[in-house]
This record gives C-alpha cells, sequence and structure tokens, in this order.
C-alpha cells in the first residue's frame, strides 16, 4: 500500500468544460486525507458545486483525474462507479430529496440503491438510526412537503449518512436557513465528523460554517460542541483545510490563519471576520 492509498479524496489536475468555452473546474489539484475537513467557499459560479459532484462521479472531468480510495474513478463505468459510491454521502445543494417519497423512503434510498442490498430488517434499523441522529426519528411516515427548510435539511443529512460513508460531501448545507437552524444543522455534520471520523468536504457561502469545522468538536458527553483550543489554532484545526475558489480555480488553499492572513482582495473576503 502506498501513501496515495490512504488518500480519501484526490484531484489532479482537473478540469472541466461544459462546452460553454469557460472552465466550471480549472486545474484543480486537492487531497482529502482521513478524518480532514475541507471547507470549499468561493462566489456565486464559482465551481463549488461542479467540484462537488466530480468528486462523486456525477460529472467527467474533461482533463484530469480523480481518485477516491485510491481508485480512479474519472473513466469509471457507471456500474464500477455504484459500488465505490457507497462509500460516499452527499447532501444536494438543492435538497435532493423525493418529494413523491415518505421520509422513511427518502432515507432508504442509498442502501436500497447498494449493490449488495441488504434485508429489509437491516434496512428498517439503519433507516431509524440515521433518523434518530438527526433527531427526526417521528417523522417517519411524513412527506418531505409536509417539514420545515430546517427538518428537510436535516432528513437530506440522514440520507447522506446512512450507509455510514467513509467521506461525506455537504453542499452549501446552511443555505436560506435562519442563523439558529443553520447552527444546528452544523451541529449535526460536526457530530457526525467527530462520531465517526469522516473525511468531509463542505461548500458554503457562511464564514461562520468553516469557523465551526475548523474550532469545536463534538463532546460526546454533553452532546454539545465545544471549542478545541481558546485560541482557536490547536493542534486539531490543522484538520481543517480552507479552499477559496475563483472562477473554477483554487485561489486559495490553506489554514483558517492562513486565509485570515490573506492579503489578495478576492480571497479575503472569504476570511471569518472577528
Ligand atoms: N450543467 C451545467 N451546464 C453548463 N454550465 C454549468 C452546469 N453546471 C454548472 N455550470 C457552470 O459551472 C460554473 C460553476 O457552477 P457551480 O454550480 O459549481 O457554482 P457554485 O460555486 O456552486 O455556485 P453557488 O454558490 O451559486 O452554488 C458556473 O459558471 C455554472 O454556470
Ligand atoms: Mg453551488
Amino acid at each position: 500500500m502506498n501513501a496515495a492509498d490512504s488518500i480519501v479524496l484526490r484531484f489532479e489536475k482537473v478540469s472541466l468544460d461544459f462546452g460553454t468555452g469557460e472552465k466550471a473546474l480549472d486545474d484543480v489539484s486537492l487531497d482529502i486525507r482521513p478524518g480532514q475537513t475541507a471547507v470549499v467557499l468561493g462566489a456565486a459560479g464559482s465551481g463549488k458545486t461542479v467540484l462537488l459532484k466530480v468528486a462523486l462521479g456525477l460529472l467527467q472531468p474533461t482533463q484530469g483525474c480523480v481518485y477516491l480510495f485510491g481508485q480512479e474513478i474519472s473513466r469509471m463505468s457507471e456500474q464500477q462507479l455504484f459500488d465505490i459510491r457507497a462509500s460516499v454521502g452527499i447532501l444536494f445543494q438543492e435538497g435532493g430529496l423525493f418529494d413523491s417519497q415518505t421520509v422513511e423512503e427518502n432515507v432508504a434510498y442509498p442502501l436500497l440503491n447498494q449493490k449488495a442490498r441488504r434485508d429489509a430488517g437491516d434496512v428498517d434499523a439503519k433507516v431509524r438510526e440515521a433518523l434518530r441522529f438527526v433527531e427526526l426519528e417521528q417523522t417517519l411516515e411524513k412527506f418531505p412537503s409536509a417539514l420545515s427548510g430546517g427538518m428537510r435539511r436535516r432528513v437530506g443529512i440522514a440520507r447522506a449518512v446512512v450507509t455510514a460513508p467513509k467521506l461525506l460531501l455537504y453542499d452549501s448545507p446552511t443555505a436560506g436557513l435562519d442563523p439558529i437552524t443553520a447552527n444546528t444543522i452544523m451541529a449535526l455534520i460536526i457530530k457526525e465528523r467527530d462520531t465517526r471520523n469522516t473525511a468531509t468536504v463542505m461548500a458554503t457561502h457562511r464564514h461562520q460554517d468553516g469557523q465551526l469545522m475548523a474550532n469545536f468538536r463534538y463532546n460526546p458527553e454533553s452532546g454539545r460542541l465545544q471549542r478545541i483550543s481558546a485560541n482557536g489554532h490547536g493542534a486539531d484545526s490543522e484538520q481543517t483545510v480552507f479552499v477559496v475558489m475563483k472562477e473554477g480555480r483554487i485561489a486559495f488553499e490553506g489554514t483558517e490563519s492562513e486565509l485570515e492572513a490573506s492579503t489578495d482582495s478576492y480571497v479575503s473576503k472569504f476570511a471569518p471576520k472577528r
């Protein structure tokens, strides 16, 4: 086993254009290691969603290679992708819940789509556990339209985590939510990461989301988030890498303090304000 095998997600000089003449991704290289968090920031249209979809093989790069768990996915067949996707959970920016299916059916969907289908009893227990994780066990029979925006986002998280993936991708998980609900969602994302040591890539518009990811961890005893260290730059915060996208390129990659210290006029717009 070489070092590259332990890298959860690797982008190697990845470019993608939709035939519009502009590159949605332009020469992107990025490594995500086990237990690491990447916070992806950037203006609207800078390529955050495209990056996540390429990571999952939903979009094919025009150039470059993408590796998941050491296997190149950029040229895999749908069938090969099917298996490897079972190890990756995603919360789509648009939510992506099926309106005609109940909460239970929505959350069961990734399990039923795995090649090695599990027996129904097992699916049931996993769906309940995932919904318990987001504290929505009581909504099993409901349809998404009967839930609030924040609740729908939590169902989306339950669906993303139900397969106990090794990599989680969250696309703008707090967009459109009030600050209190947004913090509830972030607490769930951090709880997931810290309970299972899941590698996490999160695109977001909110500075606060990145700050929370870098400086807080889930305390299983109190069931709450706690600050990692007084100055916020403890050893653990190195586990969180900040990426700023600009017109499909990585304009910045580094720690939170490096982001704060950036003098680039575009990059510094995404630095946390203290
Ligand atoms: N299916 C598509 N066909 C053509 N162009 C696309 C498609 N999907 C995305 N793009 C283009 O790719 C670029 C990156 O889009 P992307 O959705 O990744 O932006 P984003 O950073 O996620 O923006 P937002 O903050 O609004 O979510 C944009 O210029 C967008 O118009
Ligand atoms: Mg997007």
